[in-house]
């Protein structure tokens, strides 16, 4: 599968198609049963987990997860077991996947990001994660619940925390929230802290009620939506940040693009705006077989055309718009 090979930082990934946090499971047995049928194994070029937090978090209360007509709403709340318990429990299971292994963090707090990534850096003896992805989507408490990813500064205190408590051979991943006007701020604040990739979108927060109770149909009232709907918000970043950020542009800063794809074509548009690599989520609980039918997709488009895959990454951008880049 050549064709399909890209590079994000130092790991080369066989195909640009990842899974995309918090849709693989939430146990080792889940993750395992996803992502091991071979067809998603060989279209798979990573695999990223759920969140994990320092220490174990319930989650929000039921109802979590809530159909719209274009898209899901959740809000599972992060619930996990902790660092300890994956590493333990879970993370040897992943070295079975023999794919490059994306660990997803969050906090609340700077210090609790560091304090994950530290803990993974250290206890990962078999070197089994290749990445760390930094959801900066998350609330700080000590700012009064406002989303970190929303403050640049804040942004970038975090991914330096990270990336000092990191081996150089882990590459990061910063996980860009679309909840702000402007993706490009803090998407040069994570750069200028030390991530080696961007990946964005994450989900964009809504709630849905129920006309007949007049309650909010979500146990925490107001959630993430996913899916088809948050598509072309999702390319508009991409395409943002491809254009106005010079590392971006050249590659130097691989931008990994997701929200909403379900289809090859909807892969391909995030690589014409400039993505490198694609994650799918939503779409995957729908469709079991929806990497292989994305990866045959792309496959058969680059066949026809005799191109690289590598060589349609951006390819939306007029050249005459390089005068509007930075
Ligand atoms: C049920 C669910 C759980 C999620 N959990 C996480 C998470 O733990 N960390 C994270 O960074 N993103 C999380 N996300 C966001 C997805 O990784 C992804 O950014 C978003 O859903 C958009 O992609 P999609 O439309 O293909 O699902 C979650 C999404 C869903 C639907």
């Amino acid at each position: 599968m050549k064709e399909l090979e890209v590079h994000i930082g130092n790991l080369r990934l066989k195909s640009p198609l990842m899974t995309a946090s918090g849709t693989s499971g939430h146990s080792g047995e889940e993750m395992e049963r996803l992502a091991t049928s071979p067809q998603t194994k060989a279209s798979l070029g990573a695999f990223v987990t759920k969140g994990i937090t320092l220490q174990p978090r319930p989650g929000h209360p039921e109802v979590r997860i809530v159909e719209t007509r274009t898209g899901l709403l959740n809000s599972i709340g992060l619930q996990n077991k902790g660092v300890k318990f994956f590493v333990e429990q879970e993370l040897p299971g992943l070295l079975n996947f023999a794919l490059p292994i994306i660990v997803n963090i969050s906090g609340s707090t700077v210090d609790e990001f560091s304090e994950v990534a530290s803990y993974l850096n250290n206890h990962d003896l078999s070197e089994t994660i290749s990445g760390i992805e930094i959801n900066v989507s998350c609330p700080n408490i000590k700012r009064g619940g406002v989303a970190f990813g929303t403050d640049p500064k804040q942004v970038q205190r975090i991914v330096k925390a990270v990336r000092k408590r990191t081996a150089p051979r882990i590459l990061l991943i910063t996980k860009l929230t679309p909840n702000i006007a402007d993706i490009t701020l803090p998407a040069r604040a994570a750069i200028e802290g030390g991530s080696d990739a961007l990946s964005m979108i994450n989900t964009l927060r809504g709630m849905a009620i129920n006309v007949d109770t007049g309650k909010p149909l979500l146990g925490n009232k107001t959630g993430g939506l996913s899916g088809p709907a948050i598509k072309p918000v999702g390319v508009f970043m991409v395409y943002e940040c491809f254009r106005k950020i010079e590392q971006c542009y050249k590659t130097e800063i691989p931008i990994i693009g997701l929200g909403g794809i379900s289809t090859w074509r909807d892969a391909l548009e995030y690589i014409m705006a400039g993505a490198t690599a694609v994650g799918v989520g939503t779409a995957w609980f729908v469709n079991p077989n929806i990497f292989k039918s994305i990866c045959n997709g792309i496959k058969g488009y680059v066949k026809k055309r005799g191109v690289k895959l590598s060589d349609l990454i951006g390819r939306a951008h007029d050249t005459k718009d390089d005068t509007m880049r930075c």
